[in-house]
């Protein structure tokens, strides 16, 4: 079959001729329509994620047909029994397995879901695991609520514009960062109410002063400016973590977090229980995935260019050949 194979670190991968050599017989198997791409298959391509082997067909998000329905697959796999944390034996599509850049993708029966039914194939395909990542970050660890103000970082991100669209769905107030005055003019037609560029010097008491306070705060980005959230953050507020693109977090002030009694939680994609109560928030509140771009499969290396630039504004989509 064609698949996008990557077989060396800071190289991009290949759409090329590729067969399995792995065992899979005891999984079912997905004609692969759409694909989507998610900054973990960039940080796989650069080396910097754990447990990396080549050769290894990327891709945690897709679409495709199982016994002639239209069906996506959970990415996060094997989560186990504790709702609170993932078991050792959770794995991501994509890596260890061979994920869903490819005209197949294999997997255990009980991680294949049916599409909702207001969902065109590239939505579909994009949906999976920012999807689930925004669902658990926002209703899950962040107790999001009708009404409460809430932050959301690099608006830009394919979760994060996740996360708009649900705490829209519920009636939060809702601010967001950008790199771009653009994407958060994007974001306002989009529901929220505000938004300040982060590359500005004083973004916080910009957005202190459009907000007059924050309840919530989701975030990927971690590094530098994470130490301003303390500041913005309401007293009794929250503060929830899902990625670290900015690297480490350095200058906390321990007194203003518990003086101002701050959670700081830290979240990873999520539950078979929230990828299912996901899928049905989407079906109820008609919420259609923010789609970036569509690329053929051929043209996959422009689709990692595109996401590397960070230019994008939503999901990546490839489409598979045929459709
Ligand atoms: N824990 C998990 O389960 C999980 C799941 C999914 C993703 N992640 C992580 O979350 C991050 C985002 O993933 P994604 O797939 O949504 O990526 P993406 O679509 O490539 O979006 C990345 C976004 O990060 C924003 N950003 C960059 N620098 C920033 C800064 N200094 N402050 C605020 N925002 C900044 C940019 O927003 P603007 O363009 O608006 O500036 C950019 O659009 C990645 O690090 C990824 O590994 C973790």
């Amino acid at each position: 079959m064609k698949a996008i194979v990557l077989t060396q670190k800071n190289k991009y991968p290949e759409y090329t001729t590729f067969n399995i050599k792995e065992n899979y017989e005891y999984k079912e198997k997905i004609k692969i329509q759409a694909s989507a791409l998610n900054h973990r298959d960039l940080w796989i391509i650069k080396g910097l994620y754990a447990g990396i082997k080549y050769p290894i067909i990327l891709g945690s998000d897709g679409m495709g047909l199982y016994r002639e329905k239209k069906v996506l697959i959970n990415p996060g796999q094997y989560w186990g029994e504790n709702e609170k944390v993932q078991s050792k034996n959770f794995k991501i599509l994509g890596l260890p397995d061979h994920g869903t850049m490819a005209d197949y993708v294999y997997t255990d029966k009980q991680f294949i879901y049916d599409v909702p039914t207001h969902l065109t194939d590239t939505e579909a395909a994009s949906l999976p695991l920012g999807c689930l990542t925004a669902y658990r970050a926002l209703f899950v660890k962040g107790e999001a609520k009708k009404g409460e103000k809430i932050l959301i970082s690099g608006i830009g991100g394919g979760v994060a514009l996740f996360v708009l669209q649900f705490a829209n769905a519920i009636g939060m107030e809702i601010y967001v960062t950008s790199s771009s005055d653009e994407k958060i003019e994007k974001a306002i037609s989009l529901g929220a109410k505000g938004g300040v560029n982060y590359n500005n010097k004083n973004w916080e008491k910009q957005l202190i002063e459009i907000s007059a306070g924050i309840d919530l705060i989701i975030d990927s980005a971690s590094g530098e400016g994470f130490k301003k959230f303390l500041n913005i953050i309401n007293p009794g507020g929250k503060i929830v973590i899902y990625g670290g693109t900015r690297g480490k977090i350095n200058e906390l002030i321990p007194q203003i977090i518990f003086w101002k009694q701050i959670t700081i939680s830290g979240t990873t994609m999520g539950s078979d229980r929230d990828f299912k109560t996901m899928l049905k928030f989407v079906e109820e509140h008609k919420i259609h995935p923010i789609i970036d771009s569509v690329y053929k499969m051929e043209d996959q290396e422009n689709a990692f260019k595109r996401m590397e630039s960070g230019k994008q504004f939503g999901k990546i989509v490839l489409i598979n050949p045929g459709q």
